[in-house]
């Protein structure tokens, strides 16, 4: 069993390399999955965002706990899961067993997302609560304290590839600025060499990254170039 993190030292750890490139388990190999997260952890990536569709919220079928539980047995790197599904509460502590440490739902899968964000922190992995392009950040005010992490969406879930949404950033912005959100800023979709400068300059802390990687020949290469976009955007 993979070591556990506590919620408090996970936060600090993804703080202290942000901002950072997540890679998104969608479009990479999954008939050598060991041999891709190898190489990702080789390149210093810091966790490893999964991307959990079931065909109903989403207009697309992945993967569920199988996926995570594998993955889990050949890395320590803290698993990001991102929960593009209805009734997520259903399958929270199935992913929390299979070795999720931060699991993010959608608001806009769930009726009140407060008390599977509650439920998420009580199992011991990070709550996160994503909302997508569309959804205002007024949609969520009442939920902001439940949240360890915010995900906003630059594309509408389902696929990757897709061409990044600047709805994003504004959402990022106000977040940043409020003293009452302590959550860690993530954003997801079409996260590459040309988005991810205003990305962490607006304020994204953990930016997810699929297509930019996993249609490089060199992993290493991508993520660095991203990886000091990220950083001269943040400084910016
Ligand atoms: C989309 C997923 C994203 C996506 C990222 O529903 O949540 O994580 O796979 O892929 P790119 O970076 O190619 O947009
Ligand atoms: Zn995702």
């Amino acid at each position: 069993m993979a070591r556990s993190f506590g919620r408090e030292e996970l936060i600090a750890r993804l703080r202290a390399v942000s901002p950072t490139i997540v890679p998104s388990l969608l479009l990479c190999d999954f008939a050598n999955l060991q041999q891709e997260i190898e190489r990702l952890e080789a390149a210093g990536v810091a966790a490893l965002h999964f991307d959990v569709m079931d065909g109903h919220f989403v207009p697309n079928l992945t993967y569920g706990m199988t996926i995570v539980e594998a993955a889990r047995r050949v890395t320590d790197l803290p698993f990001d899961v991102h929960l593009m599904i209805e009734n997520p509460e259903e399958f929270i502590a199935d992913f929390r067993a299979a070795g999720a440490n931060i699991m993010t739902i959608h608001a806009e899968a769930v009726v009140d997302p407060r008390p599977v964000l509650e439920e998420i922190r009580s199992l011991g992995a990070l709550a996160g609560l994503a909302i997508n392009p569309p959804t205002p950040l007024a949609d969520v005010e009442a939920c902001l304290s439940y949240c360890d992490l915010i995900l906003t969406m630059s594309v509408m879930p389902g696929f990757g590839g897709q061409e990044f949404d600047d709805a994003a950033l504004a959402k990022l912005r106000e977040l940043r600025g409020r003293d009452d959100v302590a959550a860690l800023l993530e954003i997801d979709g079409g996260i590459n060499a040309a988005t991810v400068g205003k990305s962490a300059e607006a304020g994204a802390e953990l930016l997810v990254a699929g297509s930019a990687i996993f249609r490089s020949d060199d992993y290493t290469a991508a993520l660095r170039q991203m990886q000091d976009s990220a950083i001269a955007g943040a400084g910016a």
